[in-house]
């Protein structure tokens, strides 16, 4: 049976526009999909581990062939848990706001905790990277939001490093089936317009994903 595990990165739940068209996305998938399990996380619930000296100390040791102990065990461990839950799905919807041209540091948390040799890469000296997540049937769709920057838009207005940083992310995991659903109203544009399109864009995604 198919899992849809939605990834949330804003904090700002009911003012949240990337919420909001994650809400318009997942009511058309359960309408879509009545038998699938759908879960949304909150990475602000406090449940996303740290990735701090243990971790990083722990990831160095499993990249020198060697098992982490002590600190760095649980730190290991807590990684491989986060993974896990990550990797249960078959579905991955992601909303992302832009901040600071990128995106929220609670995402690029998640993304170094879970982007670990053995998990979401292999690493060859001669060939490079492996992609563990491919051909697993995976597919993502990515919300995108940013209120300043927009597509049209040039450097004066900032730079998009949010979706060109998270898609290279997605992909070097393996995972290659991505729409993109993007909210950017700019501001001089039409903010209501812009919500609607998005909104209905969600709609149609969700109705295949
Ligand atoms: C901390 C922070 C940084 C932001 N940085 C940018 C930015 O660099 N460029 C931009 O266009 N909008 C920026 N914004 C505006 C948000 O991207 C925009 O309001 C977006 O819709 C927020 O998504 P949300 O409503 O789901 O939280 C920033 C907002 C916050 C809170």
């Amino acid at each position: 049976m198919s899992r849809l595990l939605h990834i949330a990165s804003s904090p700002r739940g009911a003012a949240s526009e990337s919420l909001q068209i994650a809400d318009a996305f997942l009511d058309s998938y359960r309408a879509a999909n009545p038998d699938h399990e759908v879960e949304t996380w909150d990475l602000w619930d406090g449940s996303l581990p740290a990735f701090g000296p243990p971790a990083a100390a722990a990831k160095m040791t499993v990249f020198g062939g060697a098992v982490p102990q002590g600190q760095q065990a649980e730190a290991w461990q807590a990684a491989t848990e986060t993974f896990a839950r990550v990797d249960a799905a078959d579905r991955l919807l992601f909303s992302v706001p832009m901040w600071n041209a990128g995106i929220p540091y609670i995402l690029k948390q998640l993304i170094d905790v879970i982007s670990q040799p053995g998990m979401v890469f292999g690493v060859d000296p001669a060939a490079g990277y492996s992609h563990l997540l491919a051909d697993k049937g995976k597919r993502a769709a990515v919300i995108y939001t940013s209120a300043v920057w927009g597509p049209p838009l040039g450097p004066e207005f900032g730079r998009d490093f949010q979706s060109s940083y998270f898609d290279d992310w997605l992909r070097w995991t393996g995972i290659d089936d991505i729409t993109e659903i993007r909210y950017h109203p700019t501001l001089t544009g039409d903010a209501d317009q812009a919500r609607t399109e998005a909104h209905a864009h969600a709609r149609e995604v969700a109705r295949t994903f």
